[in-house]
């Protein structure tokens, strides 16, 4: 098989790729490592900038986000003794959010490309991009036994932390800049109708999360420590923890039910550079991790898809500047908001090791930015995201 670009990873990141370069003529295949029933099933972000939501329509997969997804404002914080306090992305950035959930966003992709008559091949293994610094790289994987080979011009590594494209980039050629977190974040999926807001609450117990799917369907998160087992936290457990996270009156609010998945994730910020070796182009999670706190991991994948499919595009119009600009202008998003949710992790979450200074320190800066328009102005226009660069 020939194609102009051999995308490995079909979560986000690579069948959004897959679905705008497609409707600019741009022939490509996505090869899946795992089934499509696996990759619909994983329960992931949910927040998306505005910026994202129009990637998303005018890639023609808008419809049901905008039948169904929830238009906000912004996000509240609650802090324990203190009044509300609220991220007001319309007032200060003039851009609303979208809730919206990544499974749906995956749902909708599988369901274009399977309109659009798109290659997603799932369940290939041993998927490998080789040739990589000449003019001709190419694909192998293996289905049923048989060992396969697709011919591209570039391959976009779109497979996720884990995946393959990040490691076959030699060391001297990739610099990564990790930090870790001491905690993670146990979260529960439940079909009970949210809170009207989303709402981040910092308690001297720990850090939760009141977010939300659709009218009735509820995700909440509480801090956890990193040896944390799912096991010792049956769901009553979980919701008393997480109601005493939250201010009374909101704690009251908290309709509770059974759970239908839990989970728990460590929090790290890991950034990959450059995000291009020879034909080999990283975007999303395959390139850098962001803790979840200000919700910037779906949006990043969806700027970097943004980004690399224009350049993409532009290349077979006879342009090559965006592709030869593309890892730098894709990290400099990817810092931005490297930088805000390390940020926006650090004033929120209770540290092992905290002293009193870090604490008094936190409530000052909460107390600014409740008392600051500038402030405020600052933190919406990094939440509600940056914009694109042209
Ligand atoms: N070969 C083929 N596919 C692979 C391989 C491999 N070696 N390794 C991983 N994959 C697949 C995974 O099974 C997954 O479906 O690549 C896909 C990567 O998808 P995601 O992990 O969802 O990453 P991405 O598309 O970049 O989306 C980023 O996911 O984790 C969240 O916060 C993150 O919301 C953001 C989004
Ligand atoms: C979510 O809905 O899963 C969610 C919302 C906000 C965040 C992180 C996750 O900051």
């Amino acid at each position: 098989m020939r194609v102009q670009v051999g995308i490995i990873g079909g979560g986000p990141a690579g069948l959004l790729l897959s679905q705008i370069l497609h409707r600019a003529g741009v022939d490509n295949v996505v090869l899946e490592a795992r089934s499509r029933a696996y990759v619909l099933s994983r329960i992931r972000a949910g927040v998306l900038e505005w910026g994202s939501v129009e990637v998303l329509r005018s890639a023609g997969i808008g419809e049901r986000m905008d039948r169904e997804g929830h238009v906000h404002d912004g996000t509240g914080i609650a802090w324990s003794g203190r009044g509300r306090f609220f991220i007001d992305t319309r007032k200060y950035a003039g851009k609303p959010m979208m809730a919206y959930g990544q499974t749906n966003i995956t749902e909708d992709l599988f369901a274009a490309r399977d309109a659009m008559g798109g290659l997603v091949i799932d369940e290939a293994e041993d998927v490998t991009p080789h040739e990589l610094n000449g003019e001709r790289p190419y694909l192998s994987y293996r289905k049923h036994g048989e060992t396969q080979r697709i011919d591209c011009d570039f391959i976009a590594g779109c497979d996720g932390f884990h995946g393959v494209s990040r490691s076959v980039i030699p060391a001297s050629v990739l610099h990564t800049v990790e930090k870790l977190y001491p905690f993670g974040w146990l979260g529960v999926l439940s079909e009970t109708p949210p809170l009207e807001e989303i709402v981040y609450a910092r308690h001297a117990r720990g850090f939760a999360l009141a977010s939300q799917r659709n009218p009735m369907l509820s995700r909440y998160y509480i801090q956890c420590p990193l040896d944390t087992q799912i096991e010792d936290w049956p769901d009553d457990k979980f919701w008393a923890e997480l109601k005493a996270r939250f201010p009374p009156e909101l704690a009251d609010r908290i309709v509770t039910g059974p759970s239908i998945e839990k989970s728990i994730a460590p929090l790290r910020s890991f950034v990959a550079e450059p995000m291009r070796y020879g034909r080999l182009f990283l975007a999303g999670d395959a390139a850098h991790i962001v803790p979840p706190t200000g919700a910037k991991g779906l949006n990043l994948a969806i700027s970097d898809v943004f980004y690399l499919s224009r350049a993409l595009i532009a290349h077979y119009r006879g342009n090559d500047g965006y592709l030869e600009r593309y890892s730098d202008m894709a990290l400099r998003r990817v810092w931005g908001a490297a930088r805000f949710s390390w940020w926006l992790t650090l004033l929120l979450h209770r540290f092992p090791d905290q002293t009193e200074f870090d604490e008094r320190a936190r409530e000052s800066e909460l107390d600014y930015l409740a008392r600051s328009e500038h402030a405020q102005r600052s933190l919406c226009e990094q939440y509600a995201g940056l914009p694109f660069e042209d």
